[in-house]
């Protein structure tokens, strides 16, 4: 049991899927896991375990935005020993030929939030994905024939942004926006642990198109399956425990 988790010392698998919405959480634990259990209920932020493909995984609701993701990612890695993260959620793509419901898997995330700055003081860190998630990712993608781009995102702490900073982003190649990765790519860092975003593209920021609320809730089942193969498809690479600091990709040659 940790502050904002009731769960017990083994509720909760190694590997954790992370959507924003909690009810998106229920929905993927109903829709994808065998005998989901439910295991948090504290602040309506719900959390699951049950077995995809005969392998423990659980899903938890993290909240919106990156303060409230730490707190989640915070607790999971270092009172649950959680090995694999991969955060399920929404993006709006910065760029007009970015398209609606594509999938965006975030190889980093720059951030505009004071959390980078508040840890980091008048240094600069680079919040990454771990690499043998994003390629199960990218593989999963290419074998069930789901459209998607690799590449940067930015986690912003203002949804509502008079200062349009997606604006710079966007000039340098920036895919999307959304509110919480950075934020979990530092964390795993922090941890040794490994993370990955897969981001449905729910608006496009520079043209103004965007999908309705109902299918921002549950339409976004082919980001679900790709994080679920991701999480599943390799055994943990983690380094073990508070701040070892990641372990580098080994790739065979
Ligand atoms: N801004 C921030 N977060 C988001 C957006 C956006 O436009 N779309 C989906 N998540």
């Amino acid at each position: 049991m940790s502050t904002h988790i009731e769960a017990s010392e083994g509720d909760i698998a190694d590997a954790v899927l992370l959507p924003g919405d909690p009810l998106r959480a229920q929905h993927i634990a109903e829709r994808f896991l065998e005998n989901a259990r439910c295991y948090n209920r504290v602040r309506g932020m719900l959390g699951f375990t049950g077995t995809y493909r005969g392998v423990p995984v659980s899903v938890q609701g993290t909240g919106m935005g990156q303060p409230s993701l730490s707190i989640y990612a915070t607790e999971l890695f270092r009172f649950y020993g959680v090995q694999k993260a991969v955060r399920v959620g929404t993006c709006g793509a910065l760029r007009a030929d970015g398209k609606l419901r594509e999938v965006v898997i975030a190889s980093g995330a720059c951030s505009d939030s004071a959390l980078l700055s508040q840890r980091f003081g008048r240094l600069h860190f680079a919040p990454v994905a771990d690499f043998a998630l994003l390629n199960a990712a990218r593989l999963a993608a290419e074998r069930e024939g789901v459209p998607c781009r690799v590449g940067l995102v930015a986690s912003s702490d203002l949804f509502y942004d008079d200062n349009e900073n997606w604006r710079l982003w966007a000039k340098y190649g920036v895919l999307g926006v959304e509110m919480e990765s950075a934020e979990l790519y530092t964390l795993a860092a922090r941890f040794g642990r490994q993370a990955l975003a897969i981001l449905t593209v729910s608006d496009n920021v520079a043209t103004g198109e965007g999908i309705g609320a109902q299918e921002r809730e549950n339409g976004f089942d082919a980001a679900a399956r790709l994080a679920l193969e991701a999480a599943t498809a390799l055994p943990a690479q983690s380094a073990g425990n508070d701040n070892p600091g990641s372990k580098p990709a080994e790739c065979g040659v």
